[in-house]
């Protein structure tokens, strides 16, 4: 049985009985005048089923496993590429395919005399569109099918641990490229070159690559502005591999050497780092991880006097928050910021052998703060990917540096 079956038939034994699931692939989505945006299947849709196209419905229960998708046509495909057709749902594990333009028409036969219908509660109204007499009990699938992809197979392992690689060498060439002078988009660039060059289609999400004060914005990605000789670039980028995610943060001195006051900011945020990353064991959880990332974050800008106080009253108040506003993780795999890892109440359940947690604290010194000068502007963010083994922990982005002079001898090599 393959991975997609063994998936569905584990799911399809979690249902009700008598009930049946309806599952919506993506459609395609207009970018401007007559031009989409690439397509991306939905994830879920995906992870149960493994097939590609737009313009999709699967139905399934324990016995069953209905594809919906285009018809083959001969005129669309001189355009626009091959049509797998419902005569190959087959090839993805389907007991009947079924042309997409008969839905309306089969649907309501397929789910008749059911007493619940399943689906991902984003995709509820449009079930309950299409279905409009229908008087079953329509139950969120979501809860069910998070905790499946909380915990990543091998298979997944082996494809996120690629998209890591990918993405660490894309740093790597982007610490060894980047010069003063140099547009934050042309240093983009060099990521997008080696994620392609790699076998990785798609960026995860989009690129941050802020020079100076930009880096003080968390999600900037106009990525517009000159890189200045004494500034230092933050960039977060990861790659999308096989429709995995990977996540990257690295931060480094655009003429390859960090000032005294950077090198200060970012030992601390590569101490809290190191620490946060420790907690990621089996029985730990992303409470604990966070919480001593803004430990040691805390104690570091006091040690600095850009904080004053006691660190107690200080993490007590939030008043950490000024320079660390985000959490320190969270879990990565179909997307970048996955879903998983909480229980149905929505409390944090403890990291458990499978799981892939971000760790990315950071330091962003807003020009407003109350602090010398020569630490204004600075943004630090160190981002890894870690997954919770059996026996404790592995970070899946180490091949690239963090520690100041790893970074330096690599930019300066
Ligand atoms: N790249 C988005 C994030 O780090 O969460
Ligand atoms: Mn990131
Ligand atoms: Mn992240």
């Amino acid at each position: 049985m393959d991975i997609f079956s063994k998936r569905r038939h584990f799911l399809s034994n979690q249902l009700e009985t008598n009930s049946v699931a309806v599952l919506f692939g993506s459609e395609e989505t207009l970018r401007n005048g007559d031009v989409n945006f690439p397509f991306r299947q939905n994830s879920n849709f995906s992870y149960l089923t493994n097939f590609p196209e737009s313009e999709s419905i699967a139905v399934l229960d324990n016995e069953n496993f209905i594809i919906f998708c285009k018809e083959k046509n001969k005129l669309k495909e001189q355009w626009d590429g091959e049509i797998l057709g419902p005569e190959n749902a087959k090839l993805y594990g389907a007991t009947q395919g079924i042309p997409i333009d008969e839905y309306e028409k089969v649907l309501p036969s397929l789910v008749k005399d059911r007493d619940n219908i399943y689906c991902f509660e984003s995709f509820i109204p449009k079930l309950k569109k299409l279905l409009p007499n229908y008087e079953a009990i329509i139950k969120p699938l979501d809860f069910e099918v998070s905790k499946m992809r909380a915990i990543k197979s091998q298979e997944e392992l082996q494809i996120i641990e690629e998209a890591c690689r990918i993405s660490s060498l894309a740093h790597m060439r982007a610490m060894k490229s980047v010069k003063p002078g140099m547009y934050e988009y042309q240093l983009e660039a060099e990521y997008v070159h080696e994620f392609m060059s790699q076998g990785a289609r798609a960026c995860a999400y989009p690129s941050i690559v802020g020079g100076g004060k930009n880096a003080c914005v968390l999600h900037y990605n106009e990525n517009k502005d000159i890189l200045n000789d004494g500034d230092l670039v933050l960039v977060d980028a990861g790659c999308e591999f096989k429709n995995y995610a990977s996540d990257i943060t690295r931060t480094f001195p655009v003429n390859g050497k960090f000032t005294k006051e950077q090198r200060d900011i970012y030992e601390i945020v590569l101490e809290a780092s190191k620490k946060s990353i420790e907690t990621v064991i089996s029985g730990s959880n992303p409470l604990k991880a966070h919480e001593t990332s803004i430990e040691i974050i805390s104690q570091g800008l006091l040690d600095l006097g850009l904080l004053d106080g006691e660190l107690n009253e200080i993490i007590e108040s939030n008043r950490y928050f000024d320079f660390y506003m985000h959490r320190v993780g969270h879990y990565m795999g179909l997307d970048v910021h996955d879903v998983g890892g909480k229980d149905i109440n929505g409390n944090w359940l403890d990291y458990a052998p499978g799981m892939i947690t971000t760790i990315e604290p950071g330091i962003y010194i807003n020009e407003n703060l109350n602090v010398p000068d020569e630490y204004k502007n600075i943004g630090i963010r160190i981002e890894d990917n870690v997954v919770v083994t059996e026996t404790g922990f592995k970070i899946l982005t180490d091949l690239v540096p963090k520690e100041v002079n790893d970074i330096e001898s690599l930019m300066n090599s």
